[in-house]
Formats: structure tokens, C-alpha cells, sequence
């Protein structure tokens, strides 16, 4: 087995085992209504409870059939949004070439079934070197039309949020736990995640950063390997795999709670992001 696969696998028994800890026992299509016990209908939905997109749902597209994709395929795996490894020096010249290699390997990705409905990948983008990783849900509307991660209204949320700790956008890193639009801004499901984190993590290494930011509980739930209550996991630092983590509110949390009291708790996040990074300098 290869090493993207055994990664797959894992990432695979390891949501699957976070699931069935939180008392799911079906995983899989979601079974014509009557056709079995409610309590084995369960869609694998990674993490339900706090929706994080402000948008609107819009209907979801139509799924492009094989034939319609086939007649319009070209190669679609765009330019990855970063510096040529060639510009820049040492370390930061490794983890740019390592992070193509990723994106590379990603190619046009065809794992899950948001490829049917997806526009673009959205892959990532940031210094990579970066001394914070922000992690996201996964791209929404405008993501999915420009390739590029959080420009929606949220992204100008996590403009401003990641200016007011002193950093400028491209000091930073920003992707997210799938690549790919969920249709209709739902949820990432299960499976979706999985085929995408072994890409994430990958990123992770490469950048190699002093912080890791999960925006609110999909994201933080993903990397911690179990479902979590943001609210309450918040301001707390955790690990991943030795990299200090700090959940925080996804922006688009913020944007629907635009409480004095949610911002302050953004703002103390990132302020302990912020020292931590710059004590690893
Ligand atoms: N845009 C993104 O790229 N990710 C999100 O989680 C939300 C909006």
C-alpha cells in the first residue's frame, strides 16, 4: 500500500472510531426513508451542531455527469498561489517546493464526490514558512470561483482578525479541512474529510509552523481526532501531533454573533497565538 493511502486508512478508522465513540453506529448513503431504523440512518455528517457559513444556502448544483465532465476536461490544477522555490532561500524555499509537491500529488482530485459539484480546489495560500496555520471549514462560493481560500465576507473577517495581531494576510497560511465546496454550504461530510486530511496534515508538516489556528468546531474537531464544543474548548491550547493548536470562533461565527464578547474572545486567541509564535523566533 502506498504511504497516501495508508494515510487515507488511518485518517479513515481514526474518524470512524470518533464517531462511533459518539454513539453512531451506521456510516455510509443515506437509506431511502422506511428502508431502516431510524437510529441506523445516521448520514455521516462529521460535525453538525454549529453551522459555520453565514451565506445563505443556495440549491445545491447539479452534479455534472461524466459525460459532461469528460467533454469539458482539460487539466484543471491550477497554479498552487505561492512563491517560486526558486526566489526564496533556504528553509522557506524547502517547504514551497514541498508544499507544490502536495498540491502536485492532490493533482485533479477525484477521491470524494465534491469534485462532481466543486468549481476549483482550493488548496491553500500564505507564506510557507508562515508562523501560524489558520484551518478552515472548507471553501465556500466565492473560494470555489476563485481558487483562493476566505476572500468571502468571513475572509475579510480573518483579513481583520490576523491585521489586528500585526500580521499581514501573507504572513500567514490559511487553508482548510477540504479542498473542495460542499455543495449548498453544507456541512463536510465524514468521508469528505478523510480523503482530504491526509493533504492537510501534509501541509501542516510542511509549513512546520510555531501555531496551528482551527476555526471553529469542524476544523478543531478534524484535528483533534473527536468532536468538540467550541465554545467551550476555545482559548484553551491543544496538540496536534506537537504543534500547539488554539481553537478558535470561525469568522463566519463572529459575523452572525458580533458580540463585544466574541470578539474579545477572538482577540485573546490570537493575542496568545500571536506571543507563542513570536517566542519561537
Ligand atoms: N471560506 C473558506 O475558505 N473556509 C471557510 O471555512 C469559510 C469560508
Amino acid at each position: 500500500m502506498s504511504d497516501e493511502r495508508r494515510e487515507i486508512v488511518a485518517a479513515l478508522r481514526r474518524a470512524v472510531a470518533a464517531l462511533r465513540d459518539e454513539g453512531v453506529d451506521w456510516v455510509g448513503p443515506r437509506l431511502p426513508a422506511g428502508s431502516a431504523p431510524a437510529a441506523t440512518q445516521a448520514p455521516a455528517a462529521v460535525v453538525a451542531a454549529e453551522p459555520t457559513r453565514p451565506e445563505a444556502a443556495p440549491a445545491a448544483p447539479a452534479a455534472r455527469s461524466t459525460a459532461a465532465r469528460e467533454s469539458s476536461w482539460q487539466p484543471r490544477v491550477p497554479a498552487l498561489d505561492l512563491p517560486d522555490p526558486a526566489t526564496l532561500e533556504g528553509d522557506a524555499a524547502a517547504r514551497a517546493a514541498r508544499l507544490a509537491e502536495i498540491r502536485a500529488d492532490l493533482g485533479d482530485c477525484t477521491r470524494c464526490g465534491l469534485c462532481e459539484t466543486r468549481d476549483q480546489i482550493v488548496f491553500g495560500e500564505g507564506d510557507p514558512a508562515a508562523p501560524v496555520v489558520f484551518v478552515g471549514e472548507g471553501p465556500g462560493a466565492d473560494e470555489d470561483r476563485s481558487g483562493r481560500p476566505f476572500v468571502g465576507r468571513a475572509g475579510e473577517l480573518l483579513s481583520k482578525m490576523i491585521a489586528a495581531v500585526g500580521w499581514r494576510r501573507e504572513d500567514v497560511y490559511i487553508c482548510n479541512i477540504v479542498k473542495c465546496r460542499p455543495p449548498g454550504n453544507r456541512d463536510p461530510r465524514l468521508e469528505e474529510v478523510a480523503m482530504c486530511q491526509p493533504f492537510l496534515e501534509q501541509q501542516l508538516r510542511a509549513i512546520d509552523p510555531a501555531a496551528i489556528v482551527t476555526l471553529g468546531k469542524p476544523a478543531t474537531s478534524t484535528l483533534l481526532g473527536r468532536p468538540v464544543a467550541i465554545t467551550k474548548l476555545r482559548g484553551q491550547w491543544q496538540e496536534w501531533n506537537g504543534y500547539a493548536l488554539m481553537p478558535t470562533f470561525h469568522p463566519a461565527y463572529l459575523l452572525r454573533n458580533y458580540t463585544r464578547e466574541a470578539r474579545q474572545a477572538v482577540w485573546d486567541d490570537l493575542k496568545a497565538v500571536r506571543a507563542r509564535a513570536d517566542a519561537r523566533r
